[in-house]
């Protein structure tokens, strides 16, 4: 297993060193883990001028896997664009053809409480949303800012999808959908977007070749709107770059904390980049108050997806949760009567209960 650790920056270092103890445990239990680390976002500006360095870009393209922490801070906000840290990320996504993005949002019995939601709407919760990475206004060319004839300046971007890109993803949608409860929405705006009503089109078509799977369409106003009111009514959503990019941050809400949520983005061939779902949080960087369980959590979905051991998953996903039921909580989750820890000490347990 040969996986590149970008830490990035911010709050990334320290949480993907909770990750990387995770790692080293199993390589103790024999697992052949090789890590090579490289910079990633506002770190590879300040190592080598570029937020997706080439020594970044060839370590990643020779790797099995990635793990990054999170890339961005107020340091680099007033950089010309192609600098900035996120740069790095959208490059590296799309350098690796990474167009299947799959952010989980379940709510775990135990943290039931920290949802912003009332109990009964959110337990038991367990979404999966699909949000396609590499294509839609995200990478839509043309884009600019531009002056018009009569002085006036005007900002422009182009939202395309073109049907294989469609397709592959809906592909990917349909199959996590027969691993689960057979359900799968796909939240467009075709009621105003020819973009999405070109989507919903072809998601009609790839749907023939699942007839088992229940398939919904919702315009992404409403979805928004319905995670919200009853998100278990949802299984799978499938969706565009930006729609997901909004939804996910939405869904991720519901489980309580953003601090809580892994995530995969994969390529064709299930090679993949693990990151958790929140930001660099740099207002907390290098505090050790950091939840490092979505990093984590992002090693099991690894372990999944890229190397195919269902079986170390779910003993990293058990471990976390004993640590839950131990009373364990970082600040984004703490409630009363809980055990208020740091990010080390919070790796560290789940290292003993691994
Ligand atoms: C995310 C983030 C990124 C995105 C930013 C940092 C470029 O919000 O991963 O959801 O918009 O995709
Ligand atoms: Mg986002």
């Amino acid at each position: 297993m040969k996986i590149a650790v970008l830490p990035g920056d911010g709050i990334g270092p320290e949480i993907v060193a909770q990750a990387v103890k995770v790692l080293e445990a199993l390589r103790g239990d024999g697992l052949k883990i090789e890590l090579e680390y490289a910079h990633l976002g506002g770190a590879g500006y300040d190592a080598a001028g570029d937020p997706f360095p080439p020594a970044t870009e060839k370590l990643a393209l020779a790797s099995d896997a990635v793990l990054l922490g999170a890339v961005g801070g107020y340091q680099y906000d007033t950089l010309p664009r192609p600098l900035r840290p996120e740069q790095g990320l959208l490059r590296i996504r799309k350098g690796l053809g990474l167009f299947a993005n799959l952010r989980p949002a379940m709510v775990y019995p135990e943290l039931v409480n920290a949802s912003s939601l009332k109990p009964e709407l959110v337990s038991g919760l367990d979404i999966m949303i699909l949000r396609e990475l590499t294509g839609d206004i995200y990478f839509g060319q043309p884009r600019g800012i531009r002056t018009l004839d009569n002085g006036e300046r005007q900002g422009f971007d182009t939202m395309l999808y073109s049907e294989s890109e469609i397709r592959r993803v809906a592909h990917v949608g349909f199959q996590i959908a027969l691993k689960r409860n057979k359900k799968m929405c796909s939240v467009d705006k075709a009621n105003v977007l020819d973009t999405s009503m070109f989507w919903r089109e072809i998601v009609i078509d790839v749907a023939k070749e699942y007839p088992v799977i229940e398939l919904s369409h919702m315009y992404v106003d409403n979805a928004a709107m319905q995670l919200v009111r009853a998100p278990k009514q949802f299984d799978v959503i499938l969706t565009g770059n930006i729609f997901g990019d909004i939804l996910s941050d939405e869904a991720s809400m519901l489980t309580g904390s953003i601090g809580m949520l892994p995530s995969a983005s994969l390529d064709a061939h299930n090679k993949g980049l693990y990151e958790p779902c929140h930001g660099s949080a740099p207002d907390i960087a290098g505090k050790d108050i950091a939840n490092p369980l979505a990093t984590i959590l992002s090693v099991a979905m690894m372990m999944r997806y890229t190397f195919a051991r269902e079986d170390i998953a779910q003993r990293i996903e058990a471990a976390v949760r004993k640590v839950l039921q131990q009373g364990l909580r970082t600040g984004d989750i703490y409630e009363a009567g809980m055990q208020k820890v740091g990010c080390t000490a919070m790796g560290d347990a789940v290292v003993n209960s691994l």
